[in-house]
């Protein structure tokens, strides 16, 4: 009979854990962690280019400011008494379509269109009314994450048609007027494909990649700050109705 679980991703091999093969105590002080995400997400270990690029990516990615959604749900959750785990678990939920969780769906974009070129892309999304993933950014025309990256996809060789397809779709968009350009998760959806991980990794890539971001802002939130945030009724613009009979 079938048995409940089926993985290819990890056993015990004599009283050990192995990931696809590999003893994790027998890489330790030998494979970096990037070299290990990559191993455990794709199953097989990185060249030296291909750990180098997923590293700069995970990098680059590490935090954004105490400004964005998901570092002020974390530290909000954690100043009205909830533990570590429960803050850091509420930043990683907000951590959707239009904050770090545009890659997914980016990459599906990428590989459904790009053998049906720029102009169809875009046609299809004005006409349905929908926006772009992995385009746009509330503080930067020009995202310098991106560019980063970018320089470093010649240097390790992953400039390939998926970048060069969501640099068309770029400077295609941005014809409207309002600049939009590749984010951070655009650029990381391109270079997944260039990388030939699977779409459905994209979300989980940005998790890995700002986990440890929120924790540092939990534990500073924890060790710095008084319980209980509020916001300013100056902060506030009440527009509802005024006192009622
Ligand atoms: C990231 C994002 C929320 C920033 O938005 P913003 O710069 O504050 O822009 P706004 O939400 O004010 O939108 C301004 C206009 O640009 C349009 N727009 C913004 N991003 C767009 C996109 N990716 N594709 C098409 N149109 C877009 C909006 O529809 C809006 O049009 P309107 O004025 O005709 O209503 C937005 O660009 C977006 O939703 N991008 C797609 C999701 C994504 O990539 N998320 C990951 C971010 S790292």
């Amino acid at each position: 009979m079938a048995k409940p679980y089926r993985t290819s991703i990890t056993t015990h091999v004599e009283g050990k854990p192995h990931v696809y093969g590999y003893g994790l105590v027998d890489i330790a002080g030998k494979a970096s962690f990037s070299k290990t995400i990559y191993l455990i997400l794709k199953g097989e270990m990185p060249d030296k280019n291909s750990e180098a690029m997923l590293d700069a990516i995970l990098t680059i990615s590490i935090d954004h400011g105490v400004e964005p959604a998901s570092v002020v749900a974390a530290r909000n959750i954690y100043s009205g008494g909830s533990p570590v785990q429960a803050a850091v678990a509420g930043g990683i939920l907000a951590l959707g379509e239009f904050h770090g969780g545009a890659i997914e769906q980016a990459m599906e974009n990428f590989k459904k269109y790009e053998p049906l070129g720029v102009k169809r892309l875009v046609d299809d999304f004005v006409r349905r009314g929908e926006r772009v993933s992995g385009f746009g950014h509330r503080l930067y025309d020009v995202d310098p994450r991106t560019q980063k990256l970018l320089e470093l996809a010649h240097e390790y060789g992953f400039f390939g048609k998926y970048v060069k397809f969501a640099l068309k779709v770029e400077e295609e968009l941005s014809k409207g007027g309002k600049k939009l350009p590749l984010n951070i998760d655009g650029i990381t959806a391109a270079l997944l494909l260039e990388m030939d991980f699977n779409p459905k990794v994209g979300k989980g890539i940005f998790i890995i990649a700002r986990t440890p971001g929120l924790v540092a802002h939990v534990v500073e939130e924890a060790l710095r700050e008084k319980p209980v945030r509020r916001l300013s009724e100056k902060d506030v613009e009440y527009d509802g109705p005024r006192p009622r009979k």
